[in-house]
Order: C-alpha cells, then sequence, then structure tokens
C-alpha cells in the first residue's frame, strides 16, 4: 500500500522482513570484525535512530554507543564546507570507530566530517549504512558495511524523513 507524506506519494520498497534480515548479517560481520577491539559505534542522528537501534542489539562483542548530531557551516575557502559534530564527549584516542549512518547519498556530509573526527586519533574509523546511492556518490569516501544498495530515488521510513516526516515506519517507501 502507498503512503502519503506531505505532498509526496510514497511506495513500498524495502520490507521490515528484509531490512532486519539485513541488519542480523551486518551486525555478525561487524561483531566478527571488531571480535575483541572494543569499538565506539557513533549513530548519526535523526535518521539512524532506528538503524543503530536495532543494529546494535545484535552486537555481540563489548563495545560501547554514543549518538551525534552534525552541523554544517562554511569554512573559509580553502576548506570549503567545514562539519561538525554535537555532542561528542567521548574519548576517540585508540578507539576503532564504527559511525552509523541511515544513507550515504553524495557522500558529502560524512566526507567533510571524517578530516575533524580524525584530529581526535581514533584508531581506525569506518562507515557502516544501511543504505546507499552508488550513482549519487560524489565525493572520496570507502564505506566499509553496506546494508542495500539502491536507485538514486528519495525514501522514506524505519528513520528516514522527508521534511522531518515519513519517519515512523518499519518498512521503507521509495517516491512513487
Ligand atoms: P549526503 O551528504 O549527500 O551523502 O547525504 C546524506 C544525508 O542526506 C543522509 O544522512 C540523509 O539525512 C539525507 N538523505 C539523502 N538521501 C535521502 C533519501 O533518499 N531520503 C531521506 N534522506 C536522505
Ligand atoms: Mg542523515
Amino acid at each position: 500500500m502507498s503512503i502519503q507524506v506531505l505532498d509526496k506519494t510514497f511506495v513500498p520498497f524495502l520490507t521490515s522482513e528484509m531490512i532486519q534480515d539485513k541488519i542480523e548479517q551486518l551486525a555478525m560481520q561487524i561483531s566478527a570484525d571488531y571480535l575483541g577491539r572494543n569499538p565506539l559505534f557513533i549513530g548519526i542522528l535523526n535518521g539512524s535512530f532506528m538503524f543503530a537501534s536495532d543494529l546494535y542489539k545484535r552486537i555481540s562483542t563489548p563495545s560501547t554507543i554514543s549518538f551525534i548530531k552534525l552541523a554544517s557551516y562554511k569554512g573559509t575557502t580553502s576548506t570549503g564546507t567545514v562539519i561538525t559534530a554535537i555532542g561528542l564527549e567521548e574519548d576517540l584516542s585508540g578507539r576503532d570507530v564504527v559511525l552509523i549512518e541511515d544513507i550515504v547519498d553524495t557522500g558529502k556530509t560524512l566526507s567533510a566530517f571524517i578530516p575533524s573526527l580524525q584530529k581526535m586519533s581514533p584508531a581506525s574509523i569506518k562507515i557502516c549504512t544501511l543504505l546507499q546511492k552508488p550513482e549519487a556518490l560524489q565525493h572520496e569516501l570507502q564505506v566499509d558495511y553496506v546494508g542495500f544498495e539502491i536507485p538514486n530515488k528519495f525514501v522514506v521510513g524505519y528513520g528516514l524523513d522527508y521534511d522531518g516526516y515519513g519517519r515512523n515506519s518499519q518498512e521503507i517507501y521509495q517516491l512513487a
């Protein structure tokens, strides 16, 4: 069944079962890769809150989780857009960081944010995203864990929004 979010109509795209099965696979992979390494997961708000919650429940290795919001501002002409983290209080030095995103679209947000994260001397930084639109990627960005590669079409649901609405579903919908 299609849904209406504000002025737009969306059609079913990924079922709850498909999403949860994929998260189980991602969690098994990540738990194995980080065995004994005490990783720090960082969920990027708001979009990733459902994904981060469902993923983290299934991580089986000792680890911690925190959440941040990203704020962008125009830097000097040489630095372009600078992105800073709001709410990051953890000491990252020596930690293996796993960023949790809902979707990587152009890659602009994460590629602008990661340099400032690197200055905090983590042992490593990896990216885990539920969705990626490979055709939309415009920035140099290595995404290490990808749930679904999807076409370059706008999606909502399971935490993803259209102008703040449409986050509240267990399924993901695509613009009709
Ligand atoms: P990027 O910086 O272009 O990679 O964009 C990443 C951010 O844009 C995501 O964290 C989302 O908040 C938002 N975004 C990109 N595509 C979609 C979409 O299809 N639905 C909802 N939000 C999206
Ligand atoms: Mg987001």
